[in-house]
């Protein structure tokens, strides 16, 4: 009688997963991207730096960045002891300044709170400010060694989505655990990232490359899968709005103090439209809104250091 076992059971369960680590770790030692951090000892505080800037950067432009972040802030102590201005000022061209604000706000933590140690447990790492179950899993693994854990970003989840066929995230993320290496999360993880980034494309996937083609449900029948819901960052003249946030925080941290009319002025001219100065209101309410800006009496700075 059938058993039905095909139609039944999860895809990576009858996957040979012995020979498919060995091919994709195989893979990795002769493709692997040379990103500048894989050279370098993991030490926590740099990898949590880097993972911080890899959540909304592509590696490429983390490396240049990480480097001077690294060289100006070498540890959790230097970065706690610096203004928010100066950190923000070492962010600049990475965007998303939140995550800056939050990173010096993990480093006083560490600090304060851990004399100075990242803890490795991914339930108190996930505690910290801007760091949540992926930043966490990420750091416990390349930083402390963790081998349990799923390091799933946007790159692995399409990789692992393609390979057994499975869209929902939480079933992805089960795929993902079972198929960690023993001893050898860090890399299989690592190996994963190059796949998704160098061949797993969201388009034109390159699957005749990919060691994971004789296995891949997706290179079988490439159905499109369903595209990820994009949030579309609002924009003003053209220009995304987390550039005219990184527009305001230049103009203010460069006068020490401003007042919005000013902000509006230095960007738009001496008489700006009034669709003009409505933007820079909004633009400044979600930087005061996100601790960025300080506003009172209706000159805008910088947060003072607590
Ligand atoms: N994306 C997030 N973390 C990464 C890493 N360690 N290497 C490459 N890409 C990444």
């Amino acid at each position: 009688m059938a058993s039905g076992r095909h139609s039944e059971t999860a895809p990576s369960a009858v996957l040979p997963v012995r020979r498919l680590q060995r091919a994709v770790l195989e893979w990795y030692a002769r493709h692997q991207r040379p990103l500048t951090w894989r050279s370098f000892p993991p030490e926590p505080y740099a990898v949590l730096v880097r993972e911080v800037m890899l959540q909304q950067t592509q590696a490429g432009r983390v490396e240049q960045a990480l480097k001077r972040f690294l060289e100006r802030f070498p540890s959790f102590q230097t970065l706690a002891a610096a203004s928010l201005a100066e950190v923000l000022q070492c962010w600049q061209g990475l965007g998303y300044n939140l995550r800056a604000r939050r990173l010096w706000e993990c480093a006083r933590i560490v600090v304060s709170h851990y004399g100075g140690q990242l803890p490795p447990e991914p339930r108190l790492l996930q505690r910290l400010p801007g760091v949540g179950p992926y930043t966490a899993a990420a750091v416990a693994t390349f930083a402390f060694g963790r081998q349990d854990l799923p390091v799933v970003d946007t790159n692995v989840r399409r990789v692992l989505q393609r390979l057994v066929g499975e869209e929902l995230p939480q079933r992805v993320v089960e795929h993902a655990r079972r198929l960690i290496p023993r001893g050898k999360s860090a890399e299989w993880h690592q190996a994963l990232m190059d796949i998704g980034a160098l061949l797993c494309r969201s388009r034109s996937p390159r699957c005749g490359e990919c060691p994971l083609q004789q296995w891949c449900q997706y290179a079988r029948n490439p159905v499109p899968s369903v595209p990820a819901k994009r949030v579309e960052e609002p924009s003003f003249e053209g220009i995304p709005r987390r550039l005219w946030r990184g527009r305001v925080l230049r103009i203010v941290a460069a006068q020490g103090k401003a007042s919005l009319r000013q902000v509006a002025q230095m960007l738009f001219g001496q008489i700006p439209a009034a669709r003009q100065r409505l933007w820079v209101r909004h633009v400044v309410q979600g930087l005061v809104r996100d601790g960025l800006l300080v506003r009172s009496g209706g000159i805008l700075r910088l947060p003072r250091e607590a």
